[in-house]
């Protein structure tokens, strides 16, 4: 099955008094049990198309199927609620909030989604548990390492069991290996037929986590590459 497919997408951003088009027809398909990158130097548009693909920007032309529903035709109350209910985030910056301990800001999807507290954040424990976070639970973002709250991040995206993860860049502030820790977690992830799991990066120490890599640059997708056969590329 198909988690994401992605028609013919343009996207111009209006600067000053002219228009950019920083996305140029962007055609491209990202399928369950798949782990696809999105690779490209800063500025080529990556953040861009998967903020369209999330429904948090909307696309100039184009259309976007996440999960079978036509995401283009929602108005934006549907779109909160589909990306709320199918989609898990991680981003960069791992956006806890301070004063909430680990279990309580990994539990906000569900706390979102009108679930009770408690269910909320003994889910919440019970996946921070199976990310290697036995006993942080109850800590405070600033009691934790950059990773560990990186792994906070990761459990509040997959609390309400999102087929689709979407990460802009989220080994860019971890040493290598809580980097390479945190990449076999969503490896995993992406090994469940129903899940799939799309990671914007320009680290090439992680490529070889990829089912497949897509080759950005100014605002096309211009490979669709294997691990092995886009490093022999590089
Ligand atoms: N809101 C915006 N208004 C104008 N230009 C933007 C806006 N957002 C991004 N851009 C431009 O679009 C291009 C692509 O940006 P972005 O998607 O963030 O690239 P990447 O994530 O690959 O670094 C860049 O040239 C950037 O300056
Ligand atoms: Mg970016």
């Amino acid at each position: 099955m198909i988690a994401a497919k992605i028609d013919t997408i343009t996207k111009d951003f209006e600067v000053g008094d002219t228009m950019i088009r920083v996305l140029h027809d962007v055609c491209a398909e990202i399928k369950m049990g798949e782990l696809t990158m999105l690779v490209g130097p800063s500025g080529c548009g990556k953040t861009t198309l998967i903020s369209i693909i999330s429904g948090i920007l909307s696309e100039t032309s184009g259309s976007i199927h996440l999960l079978g529903q036509k995401l283009t035709s929602m108005k934006d109350k549907q779109k909160v609620l589909f990306r709320r209910e199918h989609i898990g985030f991680i981003f960069q910056q791992y956006n806890l909030l301070p004063a909430l301990t680990a279990a309580e800001n990994a539990a906000m999807p569900l706390l979102a989604a009108g679930v009770s507290e408690k269910i909320a954040t003994d889910k919440a424990r019970e996946i921070l548990e199976k990310i290697g976070m036995a006993g942080q639970s109850e800590k405070l973002p600033r009691q934790l390492s950059g990773g560990q709250q990186q792994r906070v991040a990761i459990a509040r995206a997959l609390v309400h069991n999102p087929q689709l993860i979407i990460c802009d860049e989220p080994t860019a502030a971890l040493d290598a290996k809580t980097g390479k820790a945190v990449m076999e977690i969503l490896r995993n992830i992406a090994n469940d037929s129903n899940r799939a799991v799309l990671i914007v990066t320009h680290d090439n120490r992680i490529y070889h986590f990829a089912d497949r890599i897509l080759d950005m640059s100014d605002g096309r997708i211009t490979g669709d590459y294997t691990p092995e056969n886009f490093t022999h590329k590089e």
